[in-house]
């Protein structure tokens, strides 16, 4: 089969194509190399697929691409590019987040819609949410974003549904839960934490700590989001979440047992637009994709810790 990546040299990206490419696909991946963080991290991401042969890589960008013909033989599309990152999204930066996340899901649908793609994957986020009334948080929970990057997505996953609904597409979305492991992009929080770990310089902890995520561990996410392809029903929503939920601050100490030295933490504010807590009830996803997350959080830290070292060491780093 051959599928098309949009946001090919990203995190989640880059993983799934790996993984597509061991299942002996062809990937056509799409990426813009966006400057929100460092072009040299990206070109890294996708160092493995640009060696392999089922591999092509399009530097385009989706908002003024001509996409039809990239997507015409696709058996389908997993679109996952967009700008993320909550706090940023405020004020003038929110401009981006209708670029990225908003118009170019139009455009990848368009092109869809006219190249007859048989299936289309959106990578959609827990932040449409908002403050969920109560925990774990089931797909038909009322939507209440709190923030500018929460309500692009949610205008992401309407426009799935409108293409869906209107053309008959076959669209299939996905609620991301706080994804991490190796590569995960630098402005995340393991991300940050870990590197002040292995640099010895101080961390910006974000409110007391005693905020909880829902922790997906990168190749679990990648795993639901190709059985989404497989076999999600069209029009269909599923939470995809590692099921552990974690503080802050027990991540924190985790780093600090793994990186063996502790850690150096300034508390700032509370940030505008980041919820409280998080918890995925993944229920449908586990009956309806046969979505099982295996990876537990201090394993799954320990493995980004030693890839950000080798990072750190190869100077991809900061
Ligand atoms: N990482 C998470 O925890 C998480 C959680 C929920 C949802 N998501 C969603 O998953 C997707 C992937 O997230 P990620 O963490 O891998 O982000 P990322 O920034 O690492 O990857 C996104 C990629 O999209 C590319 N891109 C952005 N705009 C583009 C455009 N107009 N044309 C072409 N390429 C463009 C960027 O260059 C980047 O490489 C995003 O849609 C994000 O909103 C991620």
């Amino acid at each position: 089969m051959r599928f098309v990546v949009t946001g090919a040299a990203g995190f989640i990206g880059s993983t799934l194509c790996d993984r597509l490419l061991a299942d002996g696909h062809d990937v056509l991946g799409v990426d813009s190399f966006t400057d929100y963080y460092a072009r040299r991290i990206k070109v890294h991401n996708i160092r493995d697929a640009l060696q392999h042969p089922a591999f092509q890589l399009l530097e385009a960008d989706l908002v003024t691409a001509t996409l039809t013909s990239a997507v015409s033989e696709a058996g389908g599309v997993f679109h996952l590019a967009a700008q993320p990152g909550v706090r940023q999204s405020w004020g003038e930066e929110f401009s981006v987040y209708v670029r990225d996340g908003i118009l170019a899901t139009q455009r990848v649908l368009e092109a869809c819609r006219t190249a007859r793609v048989p299936r289309v994957v959106y990578a959609s986020s827990s932040s449409v949410y908002g403050n969920a009334e109560s925990l774990p948080v089931a797909e038909d929970a009322p939507l209440r974003p709190i923030s500018p990057y929460g309500i692009s997505k949610h205008a992401g996953e309407e426009l799935c549904r409108a293409y869906g609904d209107g053309f008959g597409m076959e669209v299939v979305v996905l609620r991301y839960f706080t994804v991490y492991g190796p590569r995960q992009r630098p402005d995340m929080a393991f991300h940050r934490f870990i590197k002040s770990a292995l640099t010895g310089r101080s961390i910006d902890v974000y409110g007391d700590g005693s905020q909880t995520r829902d922790f997906t561990y990168v190749d679990d996410a990648v795993a639901g989001t190709t059985a989404a392809m497989d076999r999600g029903l069209p029009g269909a929503v599923y939470n995809l979440g590692g099921g552990a939920r974690w503080a802050v601050r027990d991540i924190l100490d985790a780093i600090q047992t793994i990186a063996g030295k502790p850690l150096v933490l300034q508390h700032l504010e509370a940030q505008l637009g980041d919820v409280a807590h998080t918890a995925a009830d993944t229920t449908k996803a586990r009956r309806e994709l046969g979505f099982a997350p295996e990876m537990d959080v201090v394993s799954g830290l320990a493995r980004q810790a030693q890839s950000l070292s080798d990072r750190l060491r190869n100077g991809l780093l900061d």
